[in-house]
């Protein structure tokens, strides 16, 4: 019932060249969007050129981070308005390398998802543990406290158009995936924080994605699970072959 999703996550990667040229290469091969939603999020100096060749295809273009605010003296920040006004169909927010490296809140989180809201773009809301919570039985808590202050004030209906990315930390980069029992079972918890808050129409609703070293020869398993719906991608995503295996094997 839940459409996947599919995010590329370039990070600091790729020349302007390098990016335009993934975006030609993949243009004839892109499954139409009513069976998978394919997403690049790419460095934010890209977006209007990229977005313009995704115009005619069905490649969503979203960015990695914002800010909150809409304008002001921020000096080196993206506003939320400055990404719809060049239509950024989503934005990764709170992912673990902007909340380790950038002092990255659940508070600010929460405001940037409700910023996100306001300008009409899709937020990608990341949590997960480091490998320290995880050994010690925290996992849990650590992902449901996340969720919990990224959704604070929100409606069901503004959360069931959201995507959850669940990226344990200490998978991330490292070749080393959780288990896809393991990924599920922190993907279910994370849907039940969702009906606690909400209800259970919107938990039904709302796609959660599982990201850590993701590659086409695991994402099958991963997205035969219960609860994983799509996946949130980086070194998998820099090549043209690996990124559209893993948005044919979504379908
Ligand atoms: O946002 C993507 C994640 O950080 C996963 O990265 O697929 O290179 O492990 P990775």
């Amino acid at each position: 019932m839940r459409k996947p999703i599919i995010a590329g996550n370039w990070k600091m990667y790729k020349t302007f060249d390098e990016a335009t040229q993934f975006l030609e290469a993949v243009r004839d091969q892109i499954p139409t969007e009513d069976k998978v939603d394919a997403v690049i999020c790419a460095p934010a100096l890209y977006l209007p050129t990229l977005v313009g060749i995704a115009a005619d295809f069905d490649l969503a273009i979203g960015a990695q981070n914002m800010h909150y605010e809409n304008e002001g003296a921020f000096t080196g920040e993206i506003s939320p308005a400055q990404l719809s006004s060049i239509n950024v169909d989503y934005v990764i927010l709170g992912h673990s390398e902007r909340r380790e490296y950038f002092n990255e809140t659940d508070e600010t989180v929460n405001k940037k998802v409700a910023a996100a809201l306001t300008a009409g773009i899709v937020p990608i809301i990341c949590c997960g543990e480091t490998l320290e919570e995880r050994e010690s039985g925290k996992t849990e808590q650590k992902v449901s406290g996340q969720i919990k202050a990224a959704l604070n004030g929100f409606t069901a209906e503004q959360v069931e158009h959201m995507v959850i990315a669940y990226e344990p930390i200490w998978a991330i980069g490292t070749g080393k995936t959780a288990t896809a029992d393991d990924a599920n079972q922190v993907c279910g918890a994370i849907r039940n924080v969702v009906e606690q808050l909400f209800n259970k129409d919107c938990a039904e609703k709302v796609r959660i994605q599982y990201g850590g070293s993701v590659k086409p020869e695991n994402i099958e398993e991963l997205l035969s699970k219960e609860h994983i719906d799509g996946a949130l991608v980086g070194g998998a995503s820099l090549q043209v072959d690996s990124f559209l295996a893993l948005v044919n094997k979504a379908i």
